[in-house]
């Protein structure tokens, strides 16, 4: 029953007319190009860190592109890769092309776009409303609103005119993730816009309220956008590169609702030991413990998803980029509830212990999978043989290398940054001087900084990857393998 459900409504969906794969080809060359640009700025970022004087002038300083990487790779590339995944899949499971037509999905892709641009030439000319992944001021707000609302009704309204009775479990985490940025960005972002011309607004929220709204909507950012969004992507592309049926439909149900539950209420642990409540401190720590459940619930349901066919993973690159995204996934949200005790979170609060969580999340977890995604899609929407599985091999050592470089020197700088911070000496004086704690971290930069032109020069491979395989001849449908071979009917 459960082998049932999960594959097949997108296994026959591969042989129903009047898919909009066009739009869905648009959102995966955005996708590949904002990698490359995301990266690219992570690796400026983190070169500006090891070396200060790389700091050229007010237009690219340190402070200015870092919401340039964070917004290129969170936004623009994650944020194509979610749109693309989820247009491809919610036609294939509910058989349905998009609703709306192709001039709404324009808007859509033109719309997107055109917000990423306006936000991020604004950060280059120091326009921010200052609040971490919501740094665009009010008319980018206002913008990417009407546009987000267009991408809900292209979705909700494929999902209501489906062929197929069943909604497809990566669909409600696709769902579930639209809906709560919308609301999120609708709530952080309430503020009052004092200026045209100098493009400035005050947020609605005061003091620890402000605070809180902020954190409320940051740590949802990071459990709708960069979590919901991807297990929607996991749900659909493992099962269909192993082959093999989800592990536990079931669980899969049980996973999304515990989810959208529970991190809802998490984010206080971002402010621990500052003026807020403590009693909401303690809340947001209590939630961030019991999301262990759900977050190893699914990420065991992934991996078991490969039960009777782990051998694949020793000839499938696709496969195991997969894969080893969602041992990511578990590896953060296992790092996650630690960080979020007051105990723990007493050591690792400033310093880069907390980006070297982020970037397994990031770099394991959110660009492993997407990588993955791509890999499968590509072929498929433009109908040709991938060029090389051999570039897929090194893409994925490459970048499987620079993950650990990046995550240890982030952990041992942060570990360190931590103790330095809270050491005494025999008088109860403060043992270091912080200037003492920043000439530490040099050389844990300097590998971070190898870490990131590594998983760049990975990016690259896809992207030369991607570029050949476009130049291959077409390939004809094969009525004897339509899952894996056959072309999508609109494309
Ligand atoms: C080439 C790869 C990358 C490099 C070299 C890189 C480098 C950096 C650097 C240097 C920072 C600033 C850290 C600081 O302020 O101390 C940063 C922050 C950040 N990066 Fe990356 N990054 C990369 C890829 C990614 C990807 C793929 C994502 C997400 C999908 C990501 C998400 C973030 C986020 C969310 C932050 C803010 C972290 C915080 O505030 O704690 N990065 N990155
Ligand atoms: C059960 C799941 C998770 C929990 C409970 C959790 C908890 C935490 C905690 C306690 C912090 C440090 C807050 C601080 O000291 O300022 C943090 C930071 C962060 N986490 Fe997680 N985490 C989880 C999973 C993830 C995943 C899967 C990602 C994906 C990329 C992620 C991305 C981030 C980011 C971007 C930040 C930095 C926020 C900032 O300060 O700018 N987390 N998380």
């Amino acid at each position: 029953m459960d082998a049932a459900l999960s594959l097949a409504p997108s296994i026959r969906a591969h042989t129903i007319p009047g898919y909009n794969d066009a739009i869905v080809r648009r959102f995966t060359v955005a996708t590949v190009l904002w990698a490359l640009f995301g990266f690219s700025a992570g690796v400026m970022v983190a070169a500006q860190l090891a070396y200060p004087q790389l700091n050229l002038g007010a237009y690219v300083t340190f402070g200015r592109l870092r919401p340039v990487h964070t917004s290129g790779v969170v936004f623009a590339f994650g944020g194509n890769a979610l749109i693309a995944t989820s247009l491809y899949v919610v036609q294939r499971t509910c058989q349905i092309g998009l609703w709306g037509g192709p001039r709404l999905a324009n808007f859509l892709f033109w719309g997107y776009q055109a917000f990423l641009v306006i936000a991020l030439s604004g950060y280059v000319l120091g326009i921010t409303q200052s609040r971490e992944y919501a740094e665009p001021e009010w008319y980018a707000d206002l913008w990417l609103a009407v546009v987000w609302l267009a991408y809900l009704a292209i979705f909700v309204g494929t999902l209501m005119r489906r062929r197929e009775p069943h909604i497809y479990v990566a669909n409600w985490f696709f769902l579930a993730f639209i809906i709560t940025v919308a609301v999120l960005h609708l709530v952080n972002n309430l503020a009052m816009p004092v200026s045209l011309v100098g493009a400035k607004s005050y947020s609605a929220f005061s003091g620890v309220q402000d605070a809180m709204v902020q954190w409320w909507y940051g740590h949802n950012i990071v459990g709708f956008f960069l979590t919901a969004g991807f297990i929607g992507i996991m749900y659909y592309f493992v099962p269909k590169q192993a082959e093999r049926p989800i592990y536990s439909y079931r669980l899969s149900i049980v996973h999304f609702w515990a989810l959208i539950f529970l991190y809802i209420w998490a984010g206080p642990h971002h402010l621990h030991y500052t003026s807020l409540p403590d009693w909401t401190q303690t809340l947001g720590m209590a939630f961030s413990i019991m999301l262990w459940m759900p977050s190893w619930g699914g990420m065991i349901n992934g991996i078991m998803t490969l039960s009777g066919a782990w051998g694949k993973l020793r000839t499938d690159p696709i496969l195991r980029f997969l894969v080893v995204a969602v041992a990511f996934y578990g590896m953060a949200t296992f790092e996650g509830p630690l960080m979020a005790l007051k105990s723990v979170n007493s050591l690792s609060h400033y310093t880069d212990w907390t980006v070297g969580h982020v970037h397994s999340g990031a770099l394991g977890w959110v660009a492993f999978i997407c990588f993955g995604a791509l890999y499968y899609m590509v072929p498929r929407l433009w109908r040709r043989p991938l060029w090389s599985h051999r570039l897929v091999e090194w893409h994925f050592w490459i970048a499987s290398i620079a993950i650990v470089l990046y995550i240890t020197a982030m952990w041992v700088a942060g570990i360190a940054q931590g103790l330095m911070w809270r050491a005494y000496d025999a008088f109860g004086f403060l043992q270091y001087s912080f200037a003492d704690s920043v000439a530490m971290l040099h050389p844990y930069y300097v590998i971070r900084l190898i870490g990131g032109v590594l998983y760049l020069t990975g990016g690259v491979l896809m992207a030369v990857n991607f570029a050949m395989t476009l130049r291959q001849p077409l390939r004809q449908p094969d009525p004897a393998r339509a899952p894996q071979a056959a072309p999508t009917p609109a494309s």
